[in-house]
């Protein structure tokens, strides 16, 4: 098939189109670089342009030779939303309409294109209730979690309204190798390794007491490759995480085991939009999926400090923002 993956020189991304290749699927990459990096693509044989979603241009020429679109670019991250929400909403959500339209308007090979779209767990925000199950109520507690869940309405909407073939996943907190340390927007896990790695201090938001539902990337790009094959449309979005609960702490002291070295932790005040616990209902993600096994969390762990050695190795990136991201 022919798949055209946006934000596909992202951590997610990059890790989707190899996936894709192996699988014998022919992947074009829209991407503006905000955050990706074409080296995430070395080696792979996808197709790159360098450009934005939000121009219809670009985006048509691409969807008009995609069989399904895999729409992955976001302005990803809560605190990048607290610091600019409009830029979080044009890019997340008019974003996600300009790609659902583009599917729906485009004529091409294909006539029934598929979109498949990256929400978050993040929409579950202040609901309390564990695990997250699909139809418990969503209440954003910030800018990204907003648009996320505008982008999610609109790929259901689309779905309803045009017969566009689309599903929503709802991921967790993502993690494996090329999620890049060093920048001031990191994701906890590349951060802590990068922290663990370099022997300066983790810094915790919080007591640690905070948990996550980690979910390693091969898990998440071989259940999005999954839904390509088998041109999956669904009325309902669908958790993209297997149910596991990991506080920081006890990942933290995973961590000091793989590294075999004591953490240096500093804990400072929580942050601003970040939800206490995430856990997913993985219920009907394995109704829809029999086949996914998950990859377990401490051979992923063990595979991200690893890609982090080489990664560090080859950079050099020292600056961290040690923080928690409920993504
Ligand atoms: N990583 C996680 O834990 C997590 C959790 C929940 C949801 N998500 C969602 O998954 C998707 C991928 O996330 P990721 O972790 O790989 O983030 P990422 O930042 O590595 O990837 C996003 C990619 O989108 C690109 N991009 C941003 N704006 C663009 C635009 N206007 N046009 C074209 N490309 C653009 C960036 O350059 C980047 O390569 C995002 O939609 C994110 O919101 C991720």
């Amino acid at each position: 098939m022919h798949v055209l993956v946006t934000g596909g020189a992202g951590f997610i991304g990059s890790n989707l189109v190899r996936e894709l290749e192996t699988h014998g699927h022919h992947v074009a990459v829209l991407d503006d670089l905000s955050t990706g990096h074409e080296s995430n693509l070395d080696g792979t044989s996808a197709e790159f342009v360098h450009g934005s979603i939000l121009d219809r241009t670009t985006l048509d020429g691409l969807v008009r030779s995609a069989d399904a679109i895999v729409h992955l670019a976001a302005r990803s991250s809560v605190p990048r939303s607290l610091d600019d929400p409009i830029a979080s909403h044009e890019v997340n959500a008019g974003g996600t309409l300009n790609v659902l339209e583009s599917a729906r308007l485009v004529s091409g090979a294909s006539t029934q294109r598929q979109v498949i779209v990256a929400s978050s767990s993040s929409v579950y925000g202040a609901n309390a209730e564990l695990p997250k199950r699909e139809w418990s109520p969503t209440r954003p507690m910030s800018p990204y979690a907003a648009s996320k869940l505008a982008a999610e309405s609109y790929t259901l909407g689309h779905r309803s309204s045009f017969d566009l073939p689309t599903v929503a996943f709802r991921f967790f907190n993502v993690f494996g190798p090329r999620q890049m340390p060093g920048h001031a927007y990191a994701a906890v896990i590349p951060a802590f390794i990068h922290a663990a790695l370099t022997g300066t201090t983790l810094t915790v938001h919080g007591d640690g007491t905070q948990s996550r539902d980690f979910t390693p990337v091969a898990t998440v790009v071989a259940t999005l490759r999954t839904a390509v094959e088998c041109q999956m449309s669904s009325a309902e979005p669908l958790n993209l995480a297997f149910g596991l609960r990991i506080t920081l702490n006890e990942l933290i002291d995973r961590l000091a085991t793989l590294v075999d070295a004591p953490l240096l932790v500093e804990h400072v005040e929580n942050r601003r939009g970040d939800v206490p616990h995430s856990q997913a209902d993985p219920t009907l993600l394995r109704e829809h999926f029999p086949t996914i096994e998950p990859t377990s969390f401490d051979d992923a762990l063990l595979a991200t400090v690893d890609w982090m050695r080489g990664h560090l190795a080859s950079s050099s990136d020292t600056v961290v923002d040690l923080a928690a991201s409920e993504r």
